[in-house]
């Protein structure tokens, strides 16, 4: 959970860093661009409801943040090059990415359209943040700015769902990218991992969670803490992998304990 008392300026534990974090408008990817403007990061929020990311930045703003929000499609490569230079224009470096654009909707073996549901998903669960990460990787490499890359999972990289194929091999295969991009990325200082969360409330992908339902769903999900998580206990874990300098390739589950049982 966030501190009750705001973070004096020399506990800043973000100080003076410049976060891209995709999605940044809604949900987990909301959360997380909060609480790091909360450690003092300066936040560049690519999302595809501009509105919705100005009203973010406006958030920021009014507790003496520093925001942008951008208007830009992740999973179009020609929008990104030109975004991430925006950033490096007025900041001037580049110190932490979230990988945190995703979506889900079902599809069956069955489906006669199958195909196109596919792509479409791994497009914009995989594929986008491979995009991204490569254009921000090759400025942090080429300017030698150390840092840290964090890609939002789920714990549907390892609990398989029916029809639910194309999100689990969309996450999975982010799990897979984590480790190799921590690999490829350690010799330059910059670290990558990835957060998986649980089934959250507040966001997109749970709506239907309320106050008065949270306890009765996250029975009926058998989730052992017997709650939903929150945005901001993801953005804990993410200021957490953007802090500690040793950890690298790892896949963090903030799940109330789900993957116990499933
Ligand atoms: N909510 C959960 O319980 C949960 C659980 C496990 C994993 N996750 C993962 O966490 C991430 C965030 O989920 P959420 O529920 O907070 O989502 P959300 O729907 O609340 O927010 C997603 C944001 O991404 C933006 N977006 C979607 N497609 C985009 C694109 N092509 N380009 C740019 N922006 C785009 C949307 O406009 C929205 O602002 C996803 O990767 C999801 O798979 C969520």
């Amino acid at each position: 959970m966030s501190p009750e008392k705001p973070a004096s300026k020399e506990q800043l534990r973000l100080k003076d860093e410049v976060a891209i974090v995709t999605g940044g408008a809604s949900g987990i990817g909301r959360g997380i661009a909060l609480r790091f403007a909360q450690e003092g990061a300066k936040l560049a929020i690519l999302d595809i409801d501009l509105p919705a990311a100005k009203r973010v930045v406006k958030q920021i703003s009014q507790k003496d943040g520093q925001a942008q929000a951008f208007d830009v499609d992740v999973r179009q490569e020609a929008l990104i090059g030109p975004v991430v230079d925006k950033v490096v224009k007025t900041w001037g470096q580049i110190n932490i990415l979230v990988n945190n654009v995703g979506i889900t909707y079902p599809v069956s073996l069955l489906d006669t359209d199958a195909p196109d549901k596919w792509r479409g998903l791994i497009d914009t669960n995989l594929t986008s943040a491979f995009l991204v990460t490569q254009t921000v990787a090759k400025k942090m490499t080429e300017s030698k700015w150390k840092g840290s890359i964090i890609n939002i999972t789920s714990v549907h990289s390892q609990i398989p769902d029916p029809k639910s194929s194309h999100y689990m091999a969309a996450k999975a295969g982010l799990v897979g990218a984590t480790k190799c991009w921590a690999l490829e990325l350690a010799p330059y200082g910059i670290r990558v991992n990835a957060i998986a969360p649980g089934a959250i409330r507040n966001t997109g992908m749970n709506r239907d969670i309320t106050d008065a339902n949270d306890l009765q769903k996250a029975k009926e999900l058998n989730i052992p803490l017997g709650r939903h998580g929150l945005p901001e206990e993801i953005a804990d874990a993410a200021v957490f992998l953007a802090t500690n300098g040793y950890i690298t390739g790892q896949e963090v589950f903030i799940d109330g304990g789900f993957i116990l049982t499933h």
